[in-house]
């Protein structure tokens, strides 16, 4: 039995992880400041049968306190989402780097030498691409007048030509796109800093688009699955931007749950940083998981609006062999059985 802290332990993806570590037999212990942005209803006294410590990590005394007698830290607590604007930037940086850096410094001090960290494929920008001519290229951030005009696929940066996207694996250069990616990629970074002058091990997982119940309702920091979910819920069209041609990789959040689950074993067994994608494997256009949403929900057919979002990536879409090889992890739900039983999944407030 392990002795586990879950930061970030009463959100949709941490309330899921807390469980499987609890099922697997490891003794779990809850830490969340129940964030405004993620909590519009008051957080629950207990998670997967363990109290709620209600604590920001940004609070040294408090996250001292909490982590007594724990082996392995699973750090889930962030400010997530694409950002609603620019003044959302120091809560940003404040959680997500201030918040990983105090528990850093406290797991340090009090002798804990293994973290799993919630990344996320933010961390990449956009995904890979080929191009006839050049091979595998980098395309820049698309500009307004080529969204405007509905050229949403990058071009090559060297030829102008239509690119090829492939399989981003975990060597692919890190270019965050948002003030959301910044902060995961600092987090990669001050996780990697600790690692290599603690001797501490941390396996870090980039986490794909992910879904399943209990994600919460619409809200401007919600993936596209919650809000096309909540739309049908109220008889609305989900609205699909650019031409729902992006890629995404979708996956499940009891795949997450047992990813982390495996991440917990493999801090046990070897040290030093490693990054994994976790993805299911099978990529979807947005525009197919709009209409697989609606079908299953019984309700009205996705709307192609043409609008963009300037911070958005046209395709990410990840190999998940790496995590496969060496963590064991393998995703179980597919996109389509999973997109068809989260159209009747209850979400939360
Ligand atoms: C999402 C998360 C990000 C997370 C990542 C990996 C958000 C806002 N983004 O990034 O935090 O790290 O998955 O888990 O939580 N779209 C529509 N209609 C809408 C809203 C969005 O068509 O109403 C489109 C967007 O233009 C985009 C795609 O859906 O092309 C995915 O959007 P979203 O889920 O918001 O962001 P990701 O970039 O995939």
């Amino acid at each position: 039995m392990t002795r586990i802290l879950v930061t970030g332990g009463a959100g949709f993806i941490g309330t899921h992880v807390a469980a499987a570590l609890r099922d697997a037999g490891h003794q779990v212990s809850i830490v969340d400041c129940g964030h405004p942005g993620a909590h519009r209803t008051p957080l629950p006294d207990t998670v997967a049968g363990a109290p709620l410590h209600r604590a920001d990590l940004r609070d040294r005394a408090a996250v001292a306190e909490l982590l007594a007698g724990i082996d392995v830290v699973v750090h889930q607590a962030a400010m997530v989402g694409l950002g609603v604007d620019l003044g959302d930037l120091p809560e940003y940086v404040g959680c997500n780097d201030l918040g990983t850096a105090v528990l850093l410094a406290e797991m340090a001090r009090a002798g804990i030498h293994r973290l799993v960290l919630a990344s996320s494929m933010v961390v990449y920008g956009e995904g890979a691409y080929e191009c006839p001519r050049h091979g595998p290229v980098r395309p820049a951030p698309r500009t307004i007048a080529d969204l405007d005009t509905g050229r949403f696929e990058p071009g090559c940066p060297r030829c102008g030509s239509a690119l090829e996207p492939g399989l981003v694996d975990e060597d692919a250069p890190l270019e965050p796109r948002s003030v959301y990616a910044a902060t995961k990629v600092a987090q990669e970074h001050l996780t990697a800093a600790w690692s290599r002058q603690t001797g501490g091990a941390v396996v870090a997982l980039r986490y794909h688009n992910v879904y399943g119940p209990g994600m919460p309702r619409d809200t401007p920091y919600s993936g596209v699955a919650a809000i096309f979910r909540s739309a049908l819920a109220a008889g609305r069209a989900p609205r699909v931007f650019e031409d729902g041609g992006q890629r995404r990789d979708f996956v499940h959040v009891l795949d997450v749950a047992a990813a982390n689950l495996a991440a917990v074993t493999a801090t046990g067994a070897r040290g030093g940083w490693h990054a994994y994608n976790i993805a299911s494997g099978q990529p979807a256009t947005i525009g197919e998981v709009a209409a697989g949403l609606a079908r299953a929900a019984g309700g009205p057919a996705p709307v192609v609006t043409g609008e963009f979002r300037l911070g958005d990536v046209r395709h990410v879409v990840a190999s998940p062999a790496r995590a496969e090889a060496v963590l064991g992890f393998r995703a179980r739900v597919g996109p389509a059985d999973g997109i068809a039983e989260f159209a009747h999944a209850t979400l939360r407030g």
